[in-house]
């Protein structure tokens, strides 16, 4: 039989949210439930790629044949992205990474105060793991997610260029029963053409399983174009 679209190359997917920690039992994190990055995870190793899911904490199942590593927090994903990347070709950036936690952790559980009717928490921002990928001397090929709640091709194509990525695949999170938590989503992949223009490509509403393999093969054709002969 044929061989496998994906065969023979190793690939490294960030999923979930990440959780930054305010004090011993709260934190800050977002509504990402991990599906569209598990689903890509399943897809390629389908596709006959070998996958190392980084996964934030999230509620699913490891699908059959792939490595997972898990974190909590931004630090802890980029150090496990770090890890990886020397060792794959392409890196997915599916999690929703918080940009900012907390400049210092409690150690102790905060008391309310009763005198105050609000409350300050001071943030700092976290390390950008794609774009530090992509800045390797050596970088794999990288694909990030855009989550935008408007102007998709403006936000997504300066993500893509200021990050320094080869594709981004952008979801609008206001589509009701599409984006985070759903089992559906739609994406429209944004990459450089020949000149520096921006091409798009539209992938329709879909389960997040079947989107996830047609992004892969989109991603493969674009990448077999840019890989040197
Ligand atoms: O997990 P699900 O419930 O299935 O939902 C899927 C999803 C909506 C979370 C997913 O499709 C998605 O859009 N993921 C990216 C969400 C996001 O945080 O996008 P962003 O626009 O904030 O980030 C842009 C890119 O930079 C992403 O590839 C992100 O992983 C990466 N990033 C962002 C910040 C940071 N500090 N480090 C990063 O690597």
């Amino acid at each position: 039989s044929a061989t496998p679209l994906l065969h023979g190359l190793h690939i490294a997917i960030t999923a979930g949210p990440t959780r930054e920690a305010i004090d011993p039992v709260r934190y800050l994190s977002n509504h990402s439930s991990g599906r569209m990055g598990f689903a890509l995870a399943e897809a390629a190793v389908a596709l006959g790629a070998r996958v190392t899911l980084i996964s934030g904490p999230v509620t699913l199942e490891t699908p059959a044949g792939v490595e997972r590593i898990d974190v909590v927090s931004a630090l802890e994903m980029l150090a496990a992205a770090e890890q990886t990347a020397p060792h794959c070709d392409w890196f997915i950036g599916c999690a929703a990474v918080a940009d900012y936690r907390l400049a210092q952790i409690s150690e102790h559980k905060l008391k309310k105060q009763s005198d105050h009717g609000a409350m300050t928490l001071h943030l700092i921002e976290n390390p950008d793991i794609i774009a530090a990928v992509a800045a390797r001397p050596t970088p794999p090929w990288t694909i990030g997610f855009a989550a935008e709640t408007r102007e998709l091709a403006q936000y997504a194509g300066d993500k893509l260029r200021r990050k320094g990525l080869d594709m981004i695949a952008a979801n609008d999170v206001t589509a009701p029963g599409l984006g985070f938590g759903a089992e559906e989503n739609a994406l429209t992949l944004y990459h450089h053409g020949e000149g520096a223009e921006l091409v798009s490509h539209v992938l329709p509403t879909c389960h997040k399983r079947a989107l996830a393999e047609a992004l892969l093969r989109y991603a493969h054709d674009r990448y077999r174009a840019h890989q040197p002969r």
